[in-house]
């Protein structure tokens, strides 16, 4: 471990040598949960510095991490990146990178406009593409889960809700794989027709209205006049962010663990009055985003000193797996009370799509087991994973009888 990324600070015993991007533990666990919750079980949960990727700290425990998300004054969200990025090269997403009380300004659209009555309204769309992608696979014996349906299903979703013309939805997929893209030119050119293409709809929506996200947008005033078309620019890359690889990684992980325990496929099948139930045991276990904040002062927290300007990464699907919060936590468990859990944090900046994301993964999953029979990993191909911010699952072979 290199000392010189552990300042004098930092108490020697709440230093562990965990690296959010390639951490030895990942290597050898069956998945990212897994490792995390390894991490758990080696160093306990809590409030450790971790001397990788410049150095910061990593909130493992539920409680802790409640007290982060809610303290915006100690922990700024105006700076996320990790390792971090010079100031001037900080994404700027609205609401996601402001405090309160700006903050409050810009994520009220967002409040009404996923409202839990607007996301019901949505239902029946939402189901009928479910239905089309599981049909399409169900003719065949063998699919990559990733690819033929947890990708598609909430861009698809997301284009329909947003108004966006879905023939182009190819065209579309491709420049949201180059958004989450490790490199720069592919993220650019892709960023590029995303905000043509979004330019091109909003000034077709500012000429005509119609029933979609846009033209709601455009119509719910910010401090009491209509937003700027920058603006919805800012909702807009947002939400392509924070919306399609969430849910399209629950998804994944959500039927890693379906294919690896067949009693559970014929329980839901059964009683799909229990999908809700296993939608929330799901976002617990196999929790996606790892959002960082920033310290504004020196402080004190959770026994440990902290610096101005340090970088704190709120390790949320590690705090899901808390054993204090969660008794045998890394246990699918139907009957558990789950009202704490942090899939989607908690405080001002708590998921704004949290009803359509668990909307979209109980419609899927009810379609899914009307329509097909167990599946199980195959064997002749493997899993891959991506590790960073977001944990993702990006190939899931699944075969079936
Ligand atoms: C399973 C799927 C999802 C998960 C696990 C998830 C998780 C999260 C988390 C943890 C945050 C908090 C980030 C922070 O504290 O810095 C967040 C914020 C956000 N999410 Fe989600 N999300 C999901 C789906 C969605 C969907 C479908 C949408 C909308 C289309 C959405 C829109 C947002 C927005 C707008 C924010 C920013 C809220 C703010 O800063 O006030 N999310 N999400």
């Amino acid at each position: 471990m290199s000392e010189w990324l552990v300042p004098a600070h930092v108490d020697r015993s709440k230093v562990v040598d965990f690296d959010l991007f390639e951490d030895r533990r990942f290597a050898q666990a069956e998945s990212p949960h897994a490792a995390l919750y390894a991490l758990n079980k080696e160093a306990g949960c809590g409030i450790y510095w971790s001397p990788h990727n410049r150095g910061h700290w990593m909130v493992t425990s539920l409680e802790l991490a409640h007290e982060v998300a809610k303290n915006t004054e100690l922990f700024s969200s105006t700076e996320m990146t990790l390792p971090p990025m010079p100031p001037e090269l900080e994404p700027k997403l609205i609401p996601l990178n402001l405090d309160p009380p700006e903050h409050r300004r810009y994520r009220l659209p967002l409040t009404t406009a996923f409202a839990p009555r607007r996301v019901a309204a949505l239902e029946g769309m939402v189901r009928s593409y479910a239905v089309e992608l599981i049909e399409a696979v169900a003719k065949g014996k063998r699919c990559d889960f990733v690819h033929a349906i947890a990708e598609p299903f909430p861009i698809i979703t997301f284009m329909r809700l947003m108004g966006m013309d879905t023939t182009r939805l190819h065209e579309f997929r491709t420049w949201i794989t180059d958004l989450m893209s490790p490199d720069e030119s592919p993220r650019a050119r892709a960023y590029q027709n995303i905000r043509l293409m979004m330019g091109e709809l909003i000034e077709a929506r500012l000429a005509r209205r119609e029933d979609d996200l846009i033209s709601f947008l455009l119509d719910t005033p910010i401090d009491g006049r209509p937003p700027t078309v920058e603006e919805m620019h800012g909702y807009a890359m947002l939400l392509f962010a924070a919306g399609l690889d969430t849910v399209a990684n629950a998804l994944a992980f959500s039927m890693s663990h379906l294919a690896s325990d067949q009693a559970l496929q014929e329980q839901l099948r059964t009683d799909p009055s229990l999908i809700p139930k296993a939608v929330e045991e799901f976002l617990r276990l196999y929790g996606v985003p790892i959002p960082p904040r920033t310290v504004t002062r020196d402080a004190e927290f959770g026994g440990v000193h902290l610096k101005k300007g340090e970088r704190v990464a709120l390790v949320l699907p590690a705090a899901n797996l808390d054993p204090e919060a969660f008794p045998q936590p890394y246990r699918l468990d139907l009957t558990r009370s789950n009202s704490k859990h942090v899939a989607f944090n908690v405080g001002p900046h708590t998921c704004a799509g949290r009803y359509l994301a668990r909307m979209e993964l109980r419609v899927l999953l009810e379609e899914w087991f009307a329509r097909m029979p167990n599946v199980r990993h195959d064997p002749e191909s493997t899993r891959q994973y991506r590790l960073g911010l977001t944990l993702a699952c990006i190939k899931l072979p699944l075969v079936w009888d």
